[in-house]
């Protein structure tokens, strides 16, 4: 019914003391209406950080085109949804024009799953956040399809906390060489064999995360070997599980 993203033509006014010695950030930028931009990285720099908020991602009522974002300067790019009783879906391709985004930052939309594509294109992608906020509306989890992570291949930091999630994909990290840090906390993992990260033929590759945090999820036990994909860990946050052993109660507190 809306369309969500409709260029806004007014002049963006940058005001700079040093006049036209300073290249501006976001001269020239223009922002859709839907979004709000600041100025990113050290002073001199052109990047910009967006702030979108929007109601949903092509939910019910609306239909998002993240194409009106231009792709020069946009370095950061946050997505809030406003709506909490309609669902979003994320497409294919969304973002594959923003060739120079470093972060990507979904949070609240009410999404089911991360398509394959959905992150084709974010070659220079660092950090990337994706928090649904689904166990607050019960039933919905978050499926992460296998392969559509595999294009991040600069991937440093992965948030997917709060999104309900009872399970991963064994290989589903295998394609990130440079992921150090993982926060899987606030999800629905029940058992360590569910998170993926135990080494068997299904995971033939070393998963490179060196932290990993599970803080409030459902884990009972721990498991021999069920960590044992993970050949660089350095910290596991593991507090408000459910271990009934207070020698591991103890240990974690
Ligand atoms: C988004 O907009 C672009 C350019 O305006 C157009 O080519 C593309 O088909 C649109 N995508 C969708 C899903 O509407
Ligand atoms: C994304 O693309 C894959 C492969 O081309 C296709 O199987 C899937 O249905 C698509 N998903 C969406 C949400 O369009
Ligand atoms: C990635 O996240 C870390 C920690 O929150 C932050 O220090 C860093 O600046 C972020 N990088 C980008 C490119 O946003
Ligand atoms: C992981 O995510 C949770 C909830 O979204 C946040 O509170 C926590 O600080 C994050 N952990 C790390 C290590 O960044």
């Amino acid at each position: 019914m809306v369309a969500m993203f409709r260029v806004w033509l007014a002049v963006l006014v940058i005001s700079s003391a040093a006049g036209a010695a300073v290249p501006s950030p976001g001269r020239g930028y223009v922002a859709p209406e839907d979004c709000e931009w600041t100025a990113a990285g050290s002073l001199g720099s052109s990047s910009v950080a967006l702030t979108c908020t929007v109601r949903t991602i092509n939910g019910v009522f609306d239909s998002t085109n993240f194409s009106l974002i231009q792709p020069q300067n946009t370095v950061s790019l946050k997505v809030k949804c406003e709506n909490v009783l309609f669902e979003s879906a994320l497409a294919n391709n969304s973002f594959h024009h923003l060739k120079e985004l470093r972060s990507l930052h979904v949070e609240y939309c009410k999404l089911k799953e991360i398509p394959l594509k959905a992150f084709w294109g974010l070659n220079e992608l660092t950090n990337l956040t994706v928090r649904t906020y689904n166990s607050d509306w019960g039933e919905i989890f978050l499926k992460v399809i296998p392969g559509s992570l595999s294009p991040l291949q600069k991937l440093a930091r992965l948030d997917l906390s709060r999104n309900n999630m009872p399970a991963l994909t064994p290989s589903l990290l295998c394609a990130l060489p440079n992921l150090q840090h993982l926060n899987l906390s606030h999800n629905d993992f029940s058992e360590v064999v569910n998170l993926g990260f135990a080494a068997t033929n299904r995971t033939p590759c070393p998963v490179h995360v060196q932290h990993l945090d599970l803080t409030t999820n459902r884990l009972k036990v721990l498991t021999d070997h069920g960590f044992s994909a993970l050949r660089h860990l350095r910290t596991l946050t593991l507090r408000s599980n459910r271990f009934p052993e207070p020698r591991i109660r103890r240990c974690l507190a």
